[in-house]
């Protein structure tokens, strides 16, 4: 991609006169052959519409989807997202995303062009040329999952710091053995980003270890309509240098030192990436998000990280009943992790870097209790994924193991250079074998006989605080042993959330069904501190049901949600109960993202079948 510091248009596709005359009315599909890009025409009577053939998701290419007997819409053949295309927007999921337009102009022939108007790079403002780094200059350190720490000349900066304890409530843990010294690593930092707020990168446990020595240590996140330290004060975590920064702009932390976050295009309200610029050369970490900046990231950076795993969602292990069988679900997990794969290997050879590295995947399901997950939820293999990046590309890629250090300067001049990369020493212990479970289980557990249950009035309470109502939904919960058997003396009941009621059967009318297990120790700890329910799901600790098996994404003004949180501490009061929720918090039990400018809010017990 050239720089680039004024908006440019560029012609995607030239339409000759005859081509104009023979567009049908509806949708048309075109191929520019030089390019090999796709784009979809739109004709109706008023006007002409156009976009790329690209779905937002990953990048899927549409095609006419038959059962649409109207002719509008096209389907993705990935995941089977649908776009209608005389709107431009996005029916499955429903009300969820916009499709970015091109400009349709007539040329004097009667031809016509489809233009992108491109805004400027911002990573391009006041470019700089990369000088060059001596040895030892600019190093990368793996520590695990996602959290590299990175010396930069004299300064220090770490990614996402996940060293201690689970994520996801109880489901994830580390598979990486992290170097002994990775506090003392923290510590050291000059900055630390967190991508956003899942608990692999926003670790909670990591992070209270950090704030007992350093909690003025300055941390960097990205300015999400859902902040990433949502909920610090009920942490308890004591940290006192949080910096919020806008998106796509350079944050200069020395003369040499800049970094700027980016959102992500599928999950703006809450995913983000950086680019972190030494003397010229950048780094790029994309880290979770699914189309990072929207598909526009800078080319030819020295380093590029990402994940590459999959397997980060209880879809579809956690779900039974109708389809999924685990023949079906082996094959699919099979399927989309290899679609993953090329997503991701495709990625990189679009943005060819000197050198890539995947992480942000490394988690195991190592808990007794969740063996048939971490049986059947298998995850892509790096080194597969770098093989195949080698096959199409002259990238250079990284595996990396805990406490292997990559040397840039060295690198970037020899790739060969035995020393460009040391692997930690001989007898390190790479992988964990024992995890230390007792404490965030008692944790889980302290919530199971908390007060706040003796009385099944905190269902109401709860649900109500929630603010989620006025859709055709009824859900069963049940709580759960640790097998997802009915837990003994545990609540088992219906809600309504056409009129949020909680009736003792279901109605009658005609309505989706859900039926959701829950662990209890984990669905009581969730309820009480107001968590969100990506614990549970991302988590594996819920088995679900569903008739008729279809996503539900859905919308939701906003101040209702407010409204409601407020409201619930009045009622928190007159009720006597103990939750502590904070104000103006609803998005605890919902998904708030926004696209475009609409608000969306997804209620996370529907979950997702198409977020895989
Ligand atoms: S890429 Fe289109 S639905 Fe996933």
């Amino acid at each position: 991609m050239e720089q680039s510091t004024e908006q440019t248009t560029e012609i995607l596709l030239c339409l000759s006169p005859v081509e104009v005359a023979n567009l049908k009315e509806g949708i048309n599909f075109f191929r520019n052959k030089s390019t090999g890009k796709d784009y979809i025409l739109y004709k109706s009577k008023s006007r002409l519409r156009a976009c790329k053939n690209v779905c937002k998701h990953q990048g899927g290419l549409f095609i006419k989807d038959i059962e649409d007997l109207a002719g509008r819409s096209v389907r993705c053949t990935k995941h089977n997202w649908k776009l209608d295309v005389s709107t431009m927007k996005y029916i499955n999921p429903p009300e969820s995303f916009c499709q970015d337009e091109l400009v349709v102009e007539m040329d004097e022939n009667n031809g016509l062009l489809l233009l992108e108007l491109n805004p400027p790079n911002p990573w391009d403002s006041e470019p700089r040329s990369p000088e060059e780094l001596d040895f030892g200059e600019v190093q990368i350190t793996y520590l695990t999952h996602a959290c590299m720490d990175l010396k930069l000349g004299d300064k220090r900066m770490v990614f996402d710091p996940w060293l201690i304890g689970p994520a996801f409530a109880r489901g994830w843990w580390l598979l990486h053995e992290p170097p002994s010294d990775w506090l003392e690593r923290l510590c050291q930092a000059d900055l630390i980003y967190i991508s956003h707020l899942h608990s692999d990168h926003l670790s909670y446990p990591t992070l209270k270890k950090l704030a007992g020595r350093r909690p003025d240590i300055p941390i960097y996140v990205g300015n999400t309509e859902r902040p990433v330290f949502w909920n610090l004060n009920q942490s308890g975590v004591q940290l006192t240098n949080i910096n919020v920064v806008p998106f796509g702009i350079w944050q200069q932390v020395d003369k040499n030192l800049r970094f700027m976050i980016l959102m992500d295009g599928v999950h703006p309200e809450m995913d983000t990436c950086i680019i972190v610029e030494y003397k010229g050369h950048k780094i790029l970490n994309t880290v979770d998000c699914t189309r990072p900046n929207g598909g526009r990231l800078p080319t030819k950076v020295a380093l590029m990280m990402s994940d590459f795993a999959g397997g980060a969602s209880g879809f579809p292990m956690t779900f039974s009943g109708g389809k999924f069988t685990e023949e079906w679900k082996a094959q699919f997990i099979k399927t989309e992790r290899k679609k993953l794969l090329n997503y991701k290997a495709q990625l990189v050879k679009n943005l060819q870097p000197r050198i890539y590295c995947p992480f942000a995947g490394y988690f195991v399901e190592s808990h007794p209790s969740d063996k048939y997950i971490k049986e059947t939820n298998t995850k892509n293999d790096p080194n597969e994924l770098n093989n195949l990046i080698k096959k199409n590309s002259d990238v250079i890629t990284w595996t990396p193991r805990p406490g292997a250090t990559l040397d840039l300067g060295r690198m970037l001049k020899d790739p060969t250079d035995s020393k460009g990369i040391i692997e930690p020493p001989e007898g390190t212990k790479i992988y964990k074998d024992s995890w230390d479970f007792e404490p965030y289980l008692e944790i889980l557990n302290a919530a199971v006989g908390d007060e706040i249950f003796l009385h099944s009035s905190w269902i109401k309470e709860y649900f109500t605080w929630a603010g989620f109502k006025d859709y055709n939904l009824v859900v069963r919960m049940i709580e759960t042993d640790e097998d997802f058997n009915p837990f003994p003396g545990g609540y088992d009941y219906l809600v309504d959330f056409l009129d949020l009621s909680f009736p003792k059967e279901r109605p009658q009318r005609e309505h989706p069904y859900e039926e959701i297990r829950s662990r209890v120790d984990v669905i009581r700890h969730v309820v009480k501190n107001g968590l969100l329910w990506d614990e549970l799901y991302i988590g594996f600790q819920t088995r679900l049901q569903r008739d008729p098996d279809i996503y539900h994404h859905l919308n939701a003004k906003p101040h209702e949600n407010f409204k409601n949180s407020l409201m619930n501490e009045k009622q928190h009061k007159n009720l006597s109960l103990h939750l502590e929720y904070r104000k103006l918090t609803a998005k605890r039990l919902c998904f708030m993202t926004s696209a475009m400018d609409k608000f969306y809010v997804a209620f996370v017990i529907c979950v997702y079948s198409l977020h895989l």
